[in-house]
């Protein structure tokens, strides 16, 4: 594209007259970039193009004001002021379209019969053929142009008077200022101002940011920009526009609505690319469950699809009911967002043990199902959204997402309403709740003891790198816990072939292979039962690190803060863990428990600040080794101090490599790596060099 701006040097002292084409041709080319940008969503050139001729333009304009026109795109955020908007008349009434509130089928249906009936066709009649559209969730605009220039932009209003926002409307890039020559010469072009929902967020970031009001939804946010006085203001809330069909038109015929949307493309407006033509109800019903499939993936707002018939003499023919069209229908989808009140606000407690305050609501249809609850996130996002008991909340549930509280509805409440409090005890088990420095949730610090925390536990303890049962799956779990047959963990040692085979699907030999597997994971080893206790930020390296310092779990469990954090790679966040965890009485209580049971280990001497033989060394395992399985090789290399890592590089001190090794191996000894087979790694791990 840069051939084309070479077209523009940089501007020399020049006649009026030349430098009036000069500016006319720097006009039309940044219009024609800027409607390859903002419409057509492809850039044809860098911004830096971009922004040097309009810096050229605004040079020009700045030594010659006599040729600004209104039009010019450096015209676009003029700074003005209004006093207060004023009144404008639709010279042809903005009408509102009838909804069709039923189902999918039939709602297209009966207006497809309706249709049909009032234009009077035979039963065998082809079928009718209709403009299929989103139906857009913003506001609706009217732009009239006159011989290509946009002179006025109006909202809707009462459908016959709106007001006249012109000022804020000639900043979305999105509308064009001035109309190709084919355009006739009184336009008034009808369609929706949006806000993206990525806008949406990101202005509400920066609201957030610079302590400004946030906007609940991307509808309001749009309808708050256009009706700004300060158009400064308006040009920083980055709204869009679809076109949908015309008002006023003087100089141009169409035959077909889907035509007219064609021609309005063409002079420059953005239409939706979902606009399609449908024939019949049968088509209708498949765009609208289309459309529906795609909704939460749109990159805007749609509350519904609109059918219009295509043929305007067919429009004209059905013409209007009191002030809705009989050619047009809305189709909407149940809404995403509804208002209701707040009853209360409880607290509930995750799987991790993040309490997420929630708020109880009058039920309220939203998003196709009755909803009772929605999500506050965590205190701050409650704090920020200034929620309280007695409130009317807007509710939004999106697609699967899990309903949430997006805003307060402004009303004065009717008396004194307490903040809400995160609770100082875990309201499941009474463990005291904690929140880490720089986290936003606070969480219980229950852990094994919590119920609402037991099915993860347990999973977490039983699975292969912690005790190892076997056959104690997720099914198996919530059966389980939900059955209260476990309650603590150790209760999994107490298990009985009756309670066991009492379960759903679960055969007499089966409940057995479940308790053999039980009693064998309990000769095991202090790392991975330490590990199993899912002790927040212990993970298996963290967890042998502790076992081989301290060397028993009793030092670990009555370690103090200072004294944990001695241990290798163990930080604050990870010393604290390990310690709030060990002052709950009830954990404690918990491994006790497991220890009467049977859970037995070998405890070593404590090994301070030892080195180990392969401290310090990479190591990376591939293929198959003759008898040495996968997780026996690691766990015997990180019991010499080595890290296991999974892929080679320049730092990978050794690669053992195994039968059917691959690129690992041709890495290995690409970059120069030592590899061992299984006799030189034991080899390696008995000479520790
Ligand atoms: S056509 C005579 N098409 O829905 C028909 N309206 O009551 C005039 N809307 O506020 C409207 N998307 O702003 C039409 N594709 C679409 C639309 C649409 C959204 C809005 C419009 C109006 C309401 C209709």
């Amino acid at each position: 594209m840069s051939e084309q701006s070479d077209l523009f040097p940089a501007p020399a002292p020049k006649g009026p007259a030349l430098v009036a084409s000069k500016i006319e041709a720097l006009r039309d080319q940044l219009n024609q970039w800027a409607h390859a940008y903002y419409v057509l969503d492809a850039p044809s050139v860098p911004d830096a193009e971009y922004d040097r001729l309009f810096q050229q333009l605004q040079a020009l304009e700045g030594a010659y004001p006599d040729l600004v026109t209104p039009d010019s795109p450096t015209q676009r955020v003029i700074g003005a002021v209004m006093d207060g908007l004023t009144p404008v008349r639709h010279q042809v009434p903005m009408l509102s379209i009838r909804t069709e509130t039923d189902t999918e089928a039939t709602g297209a249906e009966a207006f497809d019969a309706r249709v049909r009936r009032e234009l009077k066709l035979a039963p065998d009649a082809p079928p009718v053929e209709y403009v299929a559209e989103p139906k857009f969730d913003g506001l609706a605009m009217s732009l009239r142009y006159e011989r290509g220039r946009l002179v006025q932009a109006a909202t809707r209003g009462d459908g016959e008077v709106g007001e006249e926002v012109t000022h804020n409307i000639r900043t979305i890039r999105q509308i064009p200022l001035t109309l190709p020559k084919d355009a006739p010469p009184v336009l008034e072009v009808r369609g929706e101002v949006y806000m993206r929902r990525a806008d949406f967020e990101r202005l509400n970031e920066r609201q957030r940011e610079q302590g400004g009001k946030t906007f609940v939804n991307p509808r309001n946010a749009a309808a708050g920009a256009v009706r700004q006085l300060d158009s400064g203001i308006a040009a920083q809330r980055p709204l869009s526009f679809f076109a949908y069909g015309v008002g006023e038109v003087e100089g141009a015929e169409f035959a077909t609505h889907f035509e007219l949307l064609e021609k309005l493309r063409s002079w420059g407006f953005p239409v939706a690319a979902q606009v399609q033509i449908a024939r019949g109800a049968t088509e209708l019903i498949a765009f609208h469950q289309r459309i529906g499939a795609e909704r939460d993936q749109l990159p805007y707002d749609i509350d519904g699809v609109v059918y219009k018939v295509n043929s305007l003499a067919l429009q004209r023919q059905l013409g209007f009911v009191t002030r809705e069209p009989r050619w047009a229908v809305a189709h909407k989808y149940p809404a995403q967002e509804m208002m209701t009140r707040v009853e209360g606000i409880d607290v509930q407690v995750g799987r991790t043990g993040k309490l997420t305050p929630v708020a109880r609501l009058a039920p309220v249809f939203v998003g196709g199902v009755t909803v009772t609850n929605a999500t506050l996130h965590n205190l701050f996002e409650l704090r920020r959204k200034r929620v309280r008991v007695g409130d009317q909340v807007i509710v939004r549930r999106a697609g699967d997402v899990i309903p949430e509280v997006v805003g307060v509805v402004p009303a004065p409440r009717a008396g004194y309403v307490p903040n809400f409090r995160m609770p100082a005890q875990c309201p499941i088990c009474g463990s005291s709740v904690v929140r880490e420095p720089g986290e936003v949730n606070h969480r219980c610090s229950g852990g094994l003891f919590c119920p609402a925390q037991r099915k993860q536990a347990v999973l977490h303890f039983a699975q292969r790198r912690a005790m190892d049962i076997e056959g104690l799956g997720e099914k198996l779990v919530d059966q389980l816990v939900e059955g209260h047959v476990i309650r603590v963990l150790p209760d999994l040692f107490r298990l009985g072939l009756s309670s066991l085979s009492e379960l759903d699907r679960m055969a007499e030999k089966s409940a057995q292979n479940v308790l053999d597997a039980l009693q064998k994971s309990k000769r095991t080893t202090l790392p991975r039962f330490l590990f199993g206790l899912g002790i927040r930020h212990v993970g298996e390296a963290t967890a042998k690190d502790l076992a081989r310092h301290f060397g028993a779990l009793d030092a670990i469990m009555d370690a103090s803060v200072d004294q944990l954090l001695q241990v290798n790679d163990v930080g604050p966040v990870v010393a604290e863990a390990i310690h709030t965890f060990f002052a709950q009485p009830h954990n404690r209580e918990v491994v006790e428990q497991l220890r009467a049971c049977g859970v037995t280990w070998e405890e070593g001497e404590p090994q301070e600040g030892a080195t180990l033989p392969l401290a310090g060394k990479t190591i990376v395992l591939t293929g198959t080794l003759p008898t040495l399985g996968r997780d026996e090789a690691k766990d015997l290399l990180e019991a010499a101090g080595a890290k296991v890592a999974g892929s080679v590089s320049k730092k990978t001190h050794y690669v053992v490599a195994g039968a059917e090794a691959g690129s690992k191996l041709e890495k290995a000894q690409a970059l120069g790596i030592p590899v061992l087979d299984e006799d030189g790694l034991r080899a390696l791990l008995a000479a520790g060099a």
